[in-house]
């Protein structure tokens, strides 16, 4: 890779980690090194740097909706499985798994080994409409050595053909769009079971009027620790009926077989 293509995709360095602490105090370069840093340092993959809009060359389609390039937090990652997959029970493994604008693959790959950990089996991908950051997450996952030609596809999340793959979702989403590209790709939905997780934003309008309900929430310090899990499915879950209803401000599962999930601490 040419050092022009590299700074097109992101570069770090310790001024980075400078610029961080002056900017939020000690929490954020700490963070920032065990849940985003140290994930690449293991595996040898580039995940962790960010892309700001304005690098991307060319851009697609429909990029003034759209977000940055930025990975998420590994333990956020983790949770967003441990609920869902919890939440979910037997039906978890029928899903598929799509990380909705999956940048350079992070959560793909960690959500891979949260299943393989848990020795569940589960279709997973990742869709990402800017082809560069797509070229890397394909490089990252030859590094790791994961055989699988269709786990990311260059595609907008708006016009992708889920219904091709599934009748079952689970959307991760890490602040890739605004509204109006979130009711596109909900309205691509339509009639399917669906489990989404917002990190970031919740979203809570657009996923109201789409007919979804929150089961998870949790906060934390860092906006991208904030956790929202929303369903809308063609059953509607069995509900416990001393569990009350679902609200918005704390951590609330209603299970399909009506157990009561714990409220989450703080990641
Ligand atoms: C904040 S990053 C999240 C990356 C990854 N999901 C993660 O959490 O590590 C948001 C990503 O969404 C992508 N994106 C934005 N709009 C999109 C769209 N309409 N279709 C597909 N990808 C999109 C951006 O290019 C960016 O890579």
């Amino acid at each position: 890779m040419t050092t022009r293509n590299k700074e097109q995709l992101g570069n770090f360095g310790a001024g980075d980690y400078w610029r961080m602490l002056r900017a939020r105090g000690i929490r954020l370069p700490i963070q920032y090194f065990f849940q985003t840093h140290l994930f690449d340092l293991v595996r040898g993959t580039d995940t962790h740097t960010w892309l700001p809009r304005d690098r991307y060359i060319d851009p697609p389609a429909g990029e003034d909706h759209g977000g940055y390039y930025m990975c998420s937090l590994t333990n956020i990652v983790r949770k967003a499985f441990r609920v869902t997959e919890r939440w979910d029970g037997g039906n978890f493994k029928k899903r598929v798994f799509v990380d909705v604008g999956s940048g350079k693959g992070k959560v793909v790959f960690a959500w891979k080994e949260c299943l393989e950990k848990s020795g569940i089996s589960q279709q997973t991908i990742g869709l990402e409409y800017y082809g560069p950051l797509v070229r890397v997450a394909k490089a990252n996952q030859r590094k790791l050595g994961i055989e699988d030609l269709d786990l990311f596809r260059e595609a907008d999340a708006a016009s992708f053909d889920y219904r091709a793959l599934g009748d079952q979702f689970l959307l991760y989403m890490y602040n890739p769009f605004d509204d109006s590209i979130l009711s596109a790709v909900l309205d691509q939905l339509d009639g399917l079971d669906v489990i989404v997780v917002h990190t970031y934003l919740d979203h809570q309008e657009c996923m109201s009027a789409a007919g979804f309900e929150v089961f998870h929430r949790s906060g934390g310090w860092y906006p991208g620790s904030r956790m929202t899990i929303y369903h809308r499915g063609v059953v509607p879950p069995k509900r416990d009926k001393t569990q009350g209803s679902i609200t918005t401000s704390q951590s609330v599962a209603a299970r399909p077989d009506g157990v009561k999930d714990s409220p989450s601490k703080t990641a």
